[in-house]
């Protein structure tokens, strides 16, 4: 297997152009300002942007509600901004996936507004109709408790459309061939821009049949999967889809396909959930449970591994006790859970800003098997506002300094406000100052990256969990063209001792040499390593001496 698939080992950093950096003061993030942040990005060892959409479109949804495809919203700047934001990328080496949200288009879409305007529109058939309203009309939100209905009735069509999320996001008839093709010219048209591929939303809908009469558990058309993909190589060798589908990993295994021709990527939702299940229990069993079930079988398959995301964390597939359990933990009030599911906080004050915590979740992150997606502000623990609505108070200005708005913007109203005062202000809480204490959060961040990327048994490699006696530790162990790590996570505030072994049934026991400091571990005598972990400890290791591993990798 040849190894530059660049996607297998990136480090995926995912930003909204609107929260980052205003470059002109009007209060709202930019291409320019994000450009400018570049170097930033480069130097904590970010390798692969993802921008959350930022085409033209009335905002409802956060953008995820488009009205041009083929255009930058004008509050972010012009199609030449962007080019020149790719190009930059380019420069350092970075690639940049960008969202795309073919599932609906917004209402205020002309595609829309022309079909619910004419019945002989040629874009009637775009989107998905019926004269009565369907039996299944109540059923199916994504937004309980926000959203009432799937289907809606339009005074212009005298129809009801359908829609999966709000009802401001009419579903295109995915389909059709017309729409089809249409898609796979919204991705060369941004594949010729310089982007090396796209984070595709909501890719169940996209392909799930769609009408009146389907049921609750449409039929999926995977071919259009296949035909994404052949089209995005055609045109660029290098482009992947890292596809968001929140569904069991049975199912998540067809979208890579069985021979791997389908999605290159997906986010394992699987592993999250039991990952956040672990973390607020101190029980592993589920998480590796969910390692074992969600094992790729093909080897150019990845795994996009995160914690939060701009969304709730989804627990809607634990057990109601796993789920209680969460809550209990990290959502207590109702302020922070969000559609009956799942909650918005974001990750630092879920863990209540406890550094051994937090260190604990993000070196999972960066060693559980997958390409790990942080997001913007986690380099620097950033905090939540839960004044805002629903999955608004995630979505905050970035921290950059303590000077007005966070360094964000000069304005003097920014498109929300900047966290300030308490533990997660900008006044405590910024780049700036993190960036001169060598013992900050970013300092750690910035560190742990780079010794992922000289980790490459993790995107490549076999793993399994090693068996050791206590649900509070997981030990986990990658193999690759001869070299071993092994990765020990307790989840527990109590100090543990794990014994295990680490070497391959043929291998004599060997040295574990730690990577990130001193604490190297010998085999005793019995062959086994003994490792004590403190409350919420971690520990990387490489089988071998120093001698061996170098010896290995001149080879
Ligand atoms: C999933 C996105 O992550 C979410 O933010 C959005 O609201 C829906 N898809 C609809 O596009």
């Amino acid at each position: 297997m040849i190894t530059d698939l660049w996607y297998k080992n990136a480090i995926v950093y995912c930003v909204a152009v609107e929260s980052f950096m205003d470059s002109d003061g009007d209060g709202v993030g930019d291409f320019r300002g994000l450009t400018r942040r570049l170097d930033y990005l480069h130097g904590l060892g970010v390798t692969a942007i993802w921008l959350m959409p930022f085409q033209t479109s009335p905002g409802r949804d956060d953008g995820y509600d488009v009205s041009d495809y083929y255009n930058v919203d004008e509050r972010f700047g012009t199609l030449g901004d962007f080019v020149e934001f790719t190009h930059g990328c380019k420069q350092r080496g970075m690639r940049v996936l960008i969202d795309l949200v073919v599932n609906h288009t917004s209402d205020e879409h002309p595609w829309f507004k022309s079909a619910r305007s004419d019945p002989k529109s040629p874009y009637r058939d775009w989107y998905v109709w019926s004269k009565k309203k369907p039996k299944n009309a109540d059923k199916g939100m994504v937004f309980p408790g926000v959203q009432t209905t799937t289907w809606t009735y339009d005074e212009a069509a005298k129809a009801y459309y359908f829609h999966r999320f709000y009802d401001f996001q009419p579903d295109l008839n995915t389909a059709s061939p017309l729409v089809q093709a249409e898609l796979l010219k919204i991705m060369g048209f941004w594949i010729q821009l310089g982007v090396s591929g796209f984070r595709m939303d909501a890719v169940p809908f996209v392909i799930a049949e769609k009408g009146p009469d389907v049921g609750l558990e449409p039929p999926s058309d995977f071919s259009m999967l296949r035909s994404f993909r052949e089209f995005l190589q055609w045109r660029k060798g290098d482009s992947i889809i890292l596809g968001e589908a929140n569904i069991v990993p049975k199912e998540a295994m067809k979208y890579f396909g069985d021979d791997g021709d389908r999605l290159q990527m997906m986010f394992n939702f699987h592993v999250n959930q039991r990952l956040f299940y672990a973390l607020a229990s101190g029980d592993s069993g589920p998480l590796a449970k969910g390692l074992n079930e969600t094992k790729t079988a093909y080897p150019t398959a990845q795994w996009g591994l995160f914690l939060r995301n701009h969304d709730e964390l989804d627990l809607g597939r634990l057990e109601p006790e796993q789920r209680q359990k969460v809550f209990d933990e990290f959502g207590p009030e109702k302020a922070m859970q969000l559609y009956d599911r799942g909650i918005r906080r974001r990750l630092a004050p879920m863990l209540k800003a406890d550094r051994r915590r937090l260190e604990l979740a993000y070196s999972l992150m960066f060693t559980l098997p997958g390409t790990p997606v942080m997001r913007y502000g986690d380099e620097i623990a950033m905090g939540d506002d839960l004044k805002l609505p629903e999955r608004y108070c995630a979505r905050t200005p970035m921290q950059w300094s303590n000077r007005k708005n966070g360094g964000f913007s000069t304005a003097e109203k920014t498109y929300l406000p900047a966290i300030s005062g308490g533990a997660f202000g900008f006044e405590t809480v910024n780049v700036a100052d993190q960036r001169r204490d060598p013992q900050s959060v970013f300092n750690w961040m910035e560190r742990i990256i780079r010794m992922r990327q000289e980790v490459p048994e993790i995107g490549w490699g076999e793993y399994r969990v090693l068996p050791v006696k206590d649900p509070a530790i997981l030990a986990l162990r990658y193999e690759w063209r001869g070299n071993v790590v092994v990765f020990l996570h307790n989840f527990d505030v109590e100090p543990k001792e794990v014994a295990f072994r680490a070497e391959g049934t043929d291998d004599e026991p060997a040295t574990l040499s730690n990577l990130l400091d001193e604490n190297h571990s010998d085999p005793g005598p019995d062959g086994r390593h003994h490792v004590v972990l403190e409350g919420y400890g971690y520990r990387w290791f490489r089988l071998g001496g120093l001698d061996d591993i170098l010896k290995r990798s001149e080879a």
